[in-house]
């Protein structure tokens, strides 16, 4: 029996599945390595499609989730890993797998999201966490004691936070004061505080948006993850060819991609897929508003 990916998932939907599917170009039997396996919904499609699938989630309950779901449905097909694919070179060699393909999903999942427990969201009560993997030391309230004002600074501009310097400032300010905000509507609000002594009122997303995202960025060390990652995959697709596919859902991790696909073609290491980025269509992004900062990138190794 096959399960509908989108309609399986209460909490998360797959982003540009046809589209993710269509360019890893799925041959029966072959495998694949899902790096950020999440609620399984790619993971799923390339099973239906008749793949098999290395999966990789650093989060316990979506590794766990998905073994309890798929382990009647597609016996032998699959493993689920808990782990970080920085280190899916190791992962795929310790399992004595060669991929043909390999597909990010960056990010976090909506079940994570709403989970208010891991602090990721705004618009719920939570405690200052962010890790996405629980044996992660720092959390986001670690980081919020001990940085410097320009640490602060380069947190939040790396994002491009339009207000690094005043939320910097302010944040020390408070925690001089003892009143550093500890949860997540706390910080929320106090952020939301600096944007209007600045004169803005209104804005079309939430203003704490880019410091959350700055903050889950560093407890998770996204960017470093990402970069290991991708030499990873070098690593495994080089000599024996296959495809790589990323979803990015913002311009830090899209630049890292971007820049890191345009070195591999320069040198010939690699061939565009398709040269400028894949954006969802209008229809999903109506059906997923998630799915609308997405952006899919490939390239392919060897010929086919
Ligand atoms: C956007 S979700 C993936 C959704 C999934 N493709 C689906 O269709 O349901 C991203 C997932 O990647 C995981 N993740 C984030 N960083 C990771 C890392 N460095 N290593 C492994 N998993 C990671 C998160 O825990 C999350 O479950």
């Amino acid at each position: 029996m096959n399960i509908d990916p989108e309609a399986s998932f209460e909490g998360h939907r797959p982003v540009m599945l046809d589209e993710t599917m269509e360019w890893l170009n799925i041959e029966s039997e072959r495998w694949y390595i899902d790096a950020n396996l999440g609620g399984g919904g790619h993971a799923r499609e390339i099973l239906n499609r008749g793949g098999k699938v290395l999966a990789i989630d650093r989060d316990q309950r979506a590794v766990t989730e998905f073994r309890d779901a798929a382990e009647t449905l597609y016996p032998g097909r699959f493993i689920a890993i808990l782990g970080n694919n920085a280190d899916l070179g190791e992962i795929a060699g310790k399992e004595g797998i060669t991929p043909s393909g390999i597909l990010f999903d960056l990010g976090w999942s909506s079940i994570q999201g709403e989970d208010p427990e891991r602090g990721l969201s705004f618009s719920e009560e939570g405690p200052l966490d962010m890790r996405l993997d629980i044996r992660e030391d720092d959390r986001a309230e670690d980081f919020l004691e001990r940085f410097s004002e320009e640490e602060f600074v380069d947190l939040f501009s790396e994002v491009d936070e339009p207000l690094a310097r005043p939320i910097a400032r302010a944040l020390v300010q408070a925690r001089r004061q003892g009143r550093l905000p500890r949860t997540t509507l706390k910080l929320a609000s106090f952020v939301s505080g600096v944007y209007y002594r600045k004169g803005f009122r209104r804005s079309r997303r939430h203003p704490a948006t880019r410091v959350f995202m700055a903050l889950r960025i560093r407890v998770n060390k996204e960017y470093e993850n990402l970069a290991r990652a991708l030499a990873g995959s070098l690593d495994l697709l080089k000599d024996r060819g296959g495809r790589l596919l990323v979803l990015t859902f913002h311009s830090g991790e899209d630049r890292i991609v971007k820049r890191t696909f345009r070195e591999w073609t320069q040198s010939g290491t690699a061939e565009y897929l398709f040269r400028k980025s894949l954006q969802p269509d209008r229809e999903e992004i109506r059906r997923n508003p998630r799915a609308r900062s997405a952006r899919l990138r490939g390239v392919r190794f060897g010929r086919e």
